[in-house]
């Protein structure tokens, strides 16, 4: 750059051109492709509205109250990012299922690694937590044959909205468990009818939602993690699908595939499981696999709560 203070003044364009040139010698390919899209994309996205210096200021302010209010137990950077639906779209870019196979959606911040292994057709619910449930089905390949030895890793609210890491009156086992399948590749296990929830509103992302006339509401749901040595795990959620809040999941988890019908049934009907003595609902679930190498663990990035 020569002195003497004579010359075009320097435009938006020319700053944009200059930030992204600077990671021109980032040795690391990818590294580069990232850091180069990530400027352009950000400036011009400021340059798209008109940022104002107040709208700067305040975008800074969110960020900080958004690190404030993080901790293990809470993270409110992946609650923007599930309110974003970019939550979402990573999943969609890193996991395109092929046609038949189960649809994954976002992990949420409730999951808990570890969950105790229970034996087939044992309940998950510790203590009294709403409608009965028996949910039962086969893990199955992409050609229909089914998985011996599948791992499902479950877990799910309760009639008061809260899944045991965030409910203080419930045991750390409450609502959830580890089922294998059996040689024909069949699961079973008494659960409860899940209901909406709204998902941590009292945050920045609140903020956001309300800002926005947007709600915090989750359709009911159970969450689903199915391993199989030799398949790619998926992660994913069984959705009431005569709950409210389908059309529009605050963090857009929902996919048609995944929806399934939760039947009625009478406390006399004959095949109400043991220990079933009300009004209960049966669910009929199929889960499909595709072959491949074993996805790592899921990552735990201390969402729990
Ligand atoms: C959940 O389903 O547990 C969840 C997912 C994303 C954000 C909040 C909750
Ligand atoms: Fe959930």
């Amino acid at each position: 750059m020569s002195g003497g203070g004579e010359g075009k003044p320097v435009s938006p364009e020319e700053i944009t051109r200059q930030a992204v040139a600077r990671f021109d010698q980032t040795p690391d390919p990818r590294t580069r492709e990232i850091m180069r899209a990530l400027v352009t994309h950000l400036h011009a996205f400021a340059t798209e509205v008109e940022l104002t210096e107040e709208e700067w200021a305040a975008a800074i302010a969110v960020l900080t109250a958004t690190g404030d209010i993080t901790d293990e137990k809470r993270q409110e950077f992946i609650l923007w990012s599930d309110t974003l639906g970019f939550s979402m779209l990573v999943d969609a870019l890193n996991h395109r299922a092929p046609s038949g196979a189960t649809e994954s959606t976002v992990l949420g911040p409730f999951y808990v690694a570890g969950s105790p292994l229970r034996p087939h057709g044992a309940d998950i619910a510790e203590q009294e937590a709403g409608t009965p449930a028996w949910v039962h089905g086969r893990v199955l390949d992409l050609d229909g044959d089914p998985i011996a030895g599948a791992e499902l890793d479950v877990w799910q609210n309760g009639s008061n909205q809260l899944y045991a890491v965030q409910d203080d009156n419930a045991p750390d086992d409450h609502l959830r468990g580890r089922f294998e399948t059996d040689a024909k590749g069949r699961f079973a296990f008494r659960a409860v009818r899940p209901v909406p929830y709204p998902i941590p509103d009292d945050g920045p992302v609140g903020a956001m939602l309300k800002a926005t006339a947007r709600h915090p509401w989750r359709p009911a749901h159970i969450h689903i993690v199915v391993r199989a040595p030799g398949f790619k795990s998926v992660t994913t959620h069984i959705f009431d699908a005569e709950s409210e809040y389908l059309d529009d999941d605050t963090v857009f988890a929902v996919k048609p595939s995944l929806l399934r019908r939760f039947e009625p049934r009478a406390a006399d009907d004959p095949e109400r499981p043991d220990g079933i003595e009300e009004p209960w609902v049966s669910l009929d679930l199929d889960l499909v696999l595709v072959a491949g190498a074993e996805r790592a663990a899921v990552a735990d990035v201390g969402r729990t709560h």
